[in-house]
């Protein structure tokens, strides 16, 4: 096994965007913010468990004011999306009145965000956006558009920087993706 390889459970992974790279993508998606809410003080949300490295580094590249908060949810089993979202965690703290940006570590299906969206817009915020670092095209199936986004990627699995398989993996430095077995 190399390097570029994990093994997690009984899958391999190979090295598919590095850490370098996250950054890189994380930097973008905060200019992009920047640019779109300037004047605003935002409420940043983050989707957990996924999006908490991608939320934090999110707001350590911003120069605006803002404020963190996260929220729970669950879709994912093992490999496959659920498509039934569950939340977990109730909000604490208000958002009416306010610019929300929800933030995921990735949008596949795109179920978890749109549930997120429909029960968070009876709090009435000003403006309710989403971001992302990863988003999967071919595998969305949302009836609303993500309004920032790091990187367009195949629909592969992929695990690191915060994403798991079946648990673990999140804490990998680099985001790898599922080896194809030949
Ligand atoms: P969605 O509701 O289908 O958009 O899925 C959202 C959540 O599923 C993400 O926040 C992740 O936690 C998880 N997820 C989606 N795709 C992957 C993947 O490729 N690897 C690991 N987790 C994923």
């Amino acid at each position: 096994m190399s390097g570029n390889e994990v093994t997690l459970h009984d899958k391999t992974f190979s090295v598919f965007i590095n850490a370098e790279e996250i950054k890189v993508l994380t930097q973008k998606v905060a200019a992009q913010i920047e640019s779109d809410l300037a004047g605003e003080c935002p409420i940043f949300i983050g989707v957990l468990n996924g999006a908490v490295f991608f939320v934090t580094d999110l707001l350590r590249e911003l120069k605006m004011d803002c404020e963190l908060g996260f929220i729970g949810v669950s879709s994912y089993d093992g490999m496959k999306s659920k498509g039934k979202v569950t939340l977990n965690l109730p909000l604490e703290g208000g958002i009416s009145g306010r610019t929300v940006v929800l933030v995921e570590d990735i949008v596949d299906s795109g179920l978890t965000l749109q549930f997120l969206l429909e029960n968070m817009d009876e709090a009435k915020p000003k403006a309710l956006k989403t971001a992302a670092l990863l988003y999967k095209p071919d595998a969305f199936k949302g009836n609303y558009k993500v309004d920032y986004i790091g990187k367009e990627i195949p629909n592969d699995f992929v695990v690191g920087y915060g994403l798991d398989y079946n648990g673990i993996g999140r804490n990998l430095k680099d985001i790898y993706k599922l080896k194809q077995t030949t």
